[in-house]
């Protein structure tokens, strides 16, 4: 069987697949994209990023993200909303720090509740297309000690209050996430998430979920994600897993595709058997659209369907992990 099949068999929301528009180009990728047997939800993987989205202060460019989400709502699919807030991809008049405490929280709130809005209602539907939001991305670093963005910088810790708070007026039935990586064995930065998390909760501030992002390395999966999605589901939160791909050296060999297979597997088997583990979305499907070797020298083959759109042995990893052990 298919994987979102498998996925819902587990009891699971969805799997899905990330994607970006110039991919949309493809017509054979496409088809896979949208076969739904395989994939029941999409994440837009750039373009609804602050850099494009409010490019200039009050413009607001959803043209990207409106062809994903129409995609994605012709055929059935639920979207994840990425994201609300980051340090990286931010447009430039944000970045450059010139706004005071004030100022920033109301250009946070505008920008989310903007966005947020626009994808709640309207694109043409009478009930959100989207199901949830990252709405706070990568706001730690690896050691658990708060990133120093230019949000952290001016406004201390008060912008989780202010981005969640807006982003649940705009949309009070998608669930509202933090996402980050390196999330998904226990560790100091998971400590940390969850610290936060506990005290957002304990202080009314609207947030329902973690994002594991999940950009792991071939063999090195964490032995405690089990645990440690766990422990964040006794939060109260749900947890999903977000941005997963499995990468290696290369070239590729027959030994690193058996690896990769199990890897996946691991993966999907923790998230299996963890309740409150919804769904598990993939960082695109095919290699050919990889973000990894443009980042990593000399790495790559990460995803489940190689550079020709073939399925991988990870393919069979993923579907085995849904199935009881
Ligand atoms: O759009 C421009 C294009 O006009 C230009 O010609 C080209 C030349 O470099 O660059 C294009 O922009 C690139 C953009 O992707 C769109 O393809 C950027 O250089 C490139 O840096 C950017 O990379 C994205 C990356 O986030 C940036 O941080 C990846 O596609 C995207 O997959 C990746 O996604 C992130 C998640 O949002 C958060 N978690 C980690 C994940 C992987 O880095």
């Amino acid at each position: 069987a298919q994987l979102d099949v498998l996925a819902k068999l587990a009891g699971k929301q969805y799997f899905g697949s990330a994607v970006d528009n110039p991919a949309l180009a493809d017509k054979p990728y496409v088809r896979q994209l949208t076969n739904r047997l395989d994939f029941s939800q999409l994440t837009p993987s750039n373009t609804m990023k602050w850099e494009t989205i409010q490019p200039q202060r009050g413009v607001f460019n959803f043209t990207g993200g409106d062809e994903i989400v129409k995609l994605a709502q012709r055929n059935g699919q639920k979207v994840r909303g990425h994201t609300c807030l980051w340090h990286s991809q931010l447009a430039p008049w944000v970045e450059a720090g010139k706004f005071d405490n004030a100022t920033l929280h109301e250009i946070i709130h505008d920008h989310c509740y903007k966005m947020v809005r626009h994808y709640r209602g309207d694109v043409g539907f009478d009930v959100s297309w989207i199901v949830s939001w990252d709405v706070v991305n990568e706001a730690f670093e690896d050691d658990g000690t708060f990133r120093k963005t230019v949000f952290y910088n001016t406004t201390g810790l008060t912008y989780f209050d202010t981005v969640f708070r807006s982003a649940r007026a705009a949309d009070p039935k998608a669930k509202l996430y933090i996402n980050d990586y390196n999330l998904e064995g226990l560790g100091p930065k998971s400590d940390a998430v969850a610290a936060l998390v506990k005290d957002l909760k304990a202080r009314g501030v609207p947030i329902d979920g973690i994002g594991v992002q999940g950009h792991l390395i071939l063999g090195r999966v964490p032995t405690t994600i089990k645990e440690n999605f766990q422990r964040f589901a006794d939060l109260g939160v749900e947890v999903a897993i977000t941005e997963l791909d499995i990468r290696m050296e290369l070239p590729v060999t027959p030994e690193k595709l058996e690896q990769q297979r199990k890897d996946y597997e691991t993966v999907i088997a923790a998230c299996r058997a963890v309740k409150k583990c919804i769904g598990v979305t993939i960082w695109d499907y095919t290699d050919k659209y990889s973000w990894v070797p443009g980042w990593f020298e000399g790495e790559g083959a990460a995803l489940p369907w190689d550079e020709d759109l073939k399925k991988k042995p990870a393919y069979n990893g993923i579907a085995s992990g849904w199935l009881p052990p």
